[in-house]
């Protein structure tokens, strides 16, 4: 698969097959995506990769905490989105595309609850690859380098046949990952990413999120 057909063939997998991924595979995904570029070659991500029962323990963590009504609590800022911003419509014209294809009526808050919850337990993908970095670290200074670290690990999946979504979800409650997946608490955990073989009958996974044209946000200088 070439470049381009990677980045255009990549999307978000939010329905996965129950058959687990070799852990040798995992590794060779990672070994590559370490390749990814970062400040001054700083690195400053570590990952810890979860399956069988630990994953399992870490959903039920999770979703026993959003079901208690606890406040997300994620170690970086997650963007909130101003409601009458091009950001915040995105947004929603994302989930009600999610919603539609998952046929879950706007009023039907158990559905709506149920569908929640998907994303907090990685979408019952058999794997979920977490990341932190360094609190000695600035704040913001490596979410640039995990952001190219994490494309990177989902492009590089697709060569194995695997799909992959990128959650801020499955970072919200971080006491649950420090709990079961032994993260200490000098690391800030960033991002997850939930790793499988896609369930393409999954109905979620026919969603096609949509991109602005590159001429309404880009600017020619010079060229003529
Ligand atoms: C930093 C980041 C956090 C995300 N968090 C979530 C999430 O919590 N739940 C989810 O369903 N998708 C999440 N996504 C996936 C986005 O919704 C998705 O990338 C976007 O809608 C574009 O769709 P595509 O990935 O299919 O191209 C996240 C993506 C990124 C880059």
């Amino acid at each position: 698969m070439d470049v381009i057909e990677a980045v255009k063939k990549r999307k978000s997998i939010r329905g996965y097959k129950s058959d687990p991924v070799p852990k040798e595979v995992l590794e060779q995904i990672l070994e590559v995506a370490s390749h990814a570029p970062s400040a001054m070659n700083t690195q400053p991500w570590e990952s810890v990769v979860l399956t069988g029962e630990v994953l399992e323990n870490v959903r039920q963590g999770n979703v026993k905490l959003l079901n208690s009504g606890t406040l997300p609590n994620p170690e970086h800022v997650v963007t909130s989105w101003p409601r009458e911003s091009i950001y915040r419509q995105r947004q929603v014209n994302l989930a009600k595309q999610l919603f539609r294809l998952m046929d879950i009526p706007r009023e039907d808050k158990e559905k709506r609850a149920k569908w929640l919850e998907r994303g907090f337990r990685y979408f019952d993908a058999p794997a979920a690859i977490i990341l932190f970095t360094d609190r000695c670290l600035s704040e913001s200074g490596p979410l640039l380098d995990i952001g190219a670290l994490i494309q990177t690990i989902c492009l590089t999946a697709l060569h194995f046949g695997l799909g992959t979504c990128i959650e801020d979800q499955g970072t919200m409650y971080p006491a649950v990952l420090r709990e079961y997946a032994n993260i200490p608490e000098s690391k800030r955990i960033i991002v997850a990413i939930a790793i499988g073989y896609p369930d393409w009958d999954f109905p979620a996974n026919k969603v096609e999120s949509e991109r602005d044209p590159i001429r309404d946000v880009t600017t020619w200088l010079g060229f003529d």
